[in-house]
């Protein structure tokens, strides 16, 4: 009785309770912080970018800055000159260790869409004009609609969402029962493109989706994972959701690789929802030592972070769901 009252219980601890809780936690949370941070440092382009993900990683960023800034209201004629010349010095860089390849085709076209800008605007003599030329020119813009910018108009985005109701969205839920209807290579690859038009920080996308499809090395794969009891001996098709840290640099973009990761699994769910199967998020919230066994059983990249995983199965005819209640709308918004 003593004890309990000097502890209190997990739910409601007392001051000492905490106290020696930290003792133990701080260290275990230290070392999981430093896996995280080993993992980024060796993995992320902090460093240098020494491997073709990561100079890939760099060049996106750099020449979708051109494309950024051709979609503004009122581009200025000759606008970005120390960046065109931080492109043109990261593309020579690819070209002569990977040479011409597909890859090239965007950054390319996003340059040749920044040529016909100057020229339109009577601008002839735009910064880095020459090594543009001959980069364009070296590369071959093969695919013009691979880079610059694409005209819309309000109509056009009216007539794409005006049939999509908030019913779309607010009837996915969290689905744990599952027909025994094979799920198509067809509709996981419709989803997952899907889940590839989400915004990713400088357009970087980087996630990649490993379908595990056979009975074995699903159940294999969730026993390890341990959030699926009751139901995971029924999912048809496993998906695991990964980023590459390659495309990262530096502190400020830590975190980066979940919070794309999260936007990319998000619009995964809704594809998976749009071809009318059912799904739920497995949660990768797991310590170092889980997600050091994990990548024994599940080839993934060294240089991959596992965002989740997303069980997927047909829809029986009728089932039950959790409700999982919303809090208020207040709760969610705040005009400020
Ligand atoms: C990242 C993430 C991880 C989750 N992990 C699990 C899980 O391991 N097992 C499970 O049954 N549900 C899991 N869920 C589902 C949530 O319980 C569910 O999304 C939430 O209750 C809201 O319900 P809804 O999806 O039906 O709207 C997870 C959800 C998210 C977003």
């Amino acid at each position: 009785m003593k004890k309990i009252y000097l502890l209190g219980n997990e739910l409601n601890p007392t001051p000492l309770r905490v106290f020696i809780k930290s003792l133990k936690q701080a260290p275990y949370m230290a070392s999981n912080y430093l896996y995280d941070m080993r993992r980024y440092l060796k993995h992320s382009s902090t460093l240098g970018y020494g491997s073709k993900n990561k100079l890939r990683a760099r060049i996106i960023a750099i020449y979708h800055n051109v494309e950024k800034g051709l979609s503004l209201p009122a581009p200025r004629p000759g606008f970005g000159e120390s960046n065109l010349s931080y492109l043109l010095s990261a593309i020579d860089l690819y070209l002569s260790r990977y040479g011409v390849d597909e890859f090239l085709q965007a950054p390319a076209s996003a340059l040749s869409a920044y040529v016909d800008f100057n020229r339109a605007a009577g601008n002839e003599n735009f910064p880095e004009r020459e090594r543009i030329l001959k980069t364009i020119d070296r590369i071959g813009v093969a695919s013009p609609e691979c880079g610059g910018t694409v005209l819309l108009t309000k109509a056009q985005i009216r007539a794409a969402t005006q049939n999509v109701g908030a019913e779309f969205f607010t009837s996915r839920c969290s689905v744990r029962q599952y027909s025994e209807e094979d799920v198509s290579d067809e509709d996981i690859v419709e989803a997952v493109r899907i889940a590839q038009k989400s915004p990713s920080v400088c357009n970087r996308q980087t996630c990649k989706v490993y379908v595990i499809h056979t009975k074995e090395q699903i159940k294999r794969v969730l026993d390890f994972h341990g959030g699926t009891r009751g139901f995971g001996e029924h999912v048809n098709k496993l998906l695991v959701v990964t980023n590459k840290l390659s495309s990262f640099w530096g502190a400020s973009e830590r975190n980066q690789c979940w919070i794309d990761g999260g936007l990319f699994a998000m619009s995964l769910l809704l594809g998976l929802h749009s071809r009318g199967l059912g799904a739920c998020s497995l949660n990768w919230s797991k310590d170092s030592s889980v997600d050091r066994e994990f990548r024994k059983i599940v080839e993934i990249g060294d240089d991959e972070a596992v965002i989740m995983l997303v069980a997927v199965g047909h829809i029986p005819e009728s089932l039950k769901v959790a409700l999982s209640h919303r809090m208020p709308i207040e709760d969610a918004v705040c005009f400020c």
